[in-house]
């Protein structure tokens, strides 16, 4: 089966009601990044933090995966695909996808602040009972936190998603700006000759020199659009 590697941004999760960062009423423009998402933000102000990721983390159970979340899903019946998102909702596992890589974390876990990527000290927080509070402890005794890579921290899952990405034979970009890296930097992977198709309504800057194939729709009717063009690819 052909590899088929799919890079999404807040812009797939956009149509289940999640709002992105960098459109037009984005999560920036009524906080500070500097503030709620970055380690620093974080030190001088714990339970700001804590509450921005708990006010995001309550509406996990009340947003469902858009067609487009399923259409992804749908493309493992032809493909070998793998699925890398910035995204920190659950709502690609939750449309089925199986093999997804969270670059920046994910909204359901909270772990260390000592050791933040200590696999021994990442826990899933249950549904009824989202919140993370000042006082919480993780396994080795330090202040619960969530399990979110912020701004100035290092990504772990970037050395495994590039591995990825050099070994697609296709690529597909979905709802990101490309404006944060290293994720942006993916593309620079990618072989030459794997086609990659870009799903945004917007244009985004592509600063790669490989070309691409933008099909300017949003997740769900772009979905459509490339599980058509996939078709004669799937032999
Ligand atoms: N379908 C597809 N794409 C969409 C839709 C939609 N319905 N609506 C908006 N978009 C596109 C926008 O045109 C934009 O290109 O989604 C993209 C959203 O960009 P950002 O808001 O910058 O989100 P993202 O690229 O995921 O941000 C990257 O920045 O703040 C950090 O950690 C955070 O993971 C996030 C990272």
């Amino acid at each position: 089966m052909k590899k088929v590697v799919i890079l999404t941004g807040a812009g797939m999760s956009a149509e289940s009601g999640i709002s992105t960062f960098r459109d037009s009423g984005g999560l920036w423009e009524e906080y500070r990044v500097e503030d709620v998402a970055t380690i620093e933000g974080y030190q001088r102000n714990p339970e700001l933090v804590l509450n921005f990721y708990n006010e995001r983390r309550r509406q996990l159970p009340l947003v469902r995966p858009c067609h487009g979340h399923e259409l992804v899903a749908e493309l493992e019946k032809d493909f070998d695909v793998t699925v890398i998102t910035q995204n920190v909702d659950n709502l690609h596992e939750r449309a089925g996808s199986t093999k997804v890589i969270h670059l920046h974390g994910e909204l359901d876990k909270a772990t260390s602040t000592w050791s933040p990527n200590d696999p021994k000290q990442i826990v899933t927080l249950p549904p009824d009972h989202p919140d993370i509070h000042i006082g919480d402890t993780a396994a080795d005794g330090s202040q619960l936190r969530p399990f979110i890579v912020w701004f100035g921290e290092p990504v772990p899952e970037i050395e495994r998603a590039a591995m990825i990405s050099s070994k697609a034979d296709i690529f597909v970009v979905i709802g990101t700006s490309l404006n944060v890296y290293p994720a942006a930097g993916l593309i620079q992977y990618v072989p030459e000759n794997a086609p990659i198709y870009l799903i945004d309504p917007k244009d985004v800057p592509w600063t790669s020199g490989h070309r691409f194939h933008h099909i300017k729709k949003g997740a769900s009717e772009g979905m459509e659009e490339l599980t058509q063009l996939l078709q004669k690819e799937r032999l």
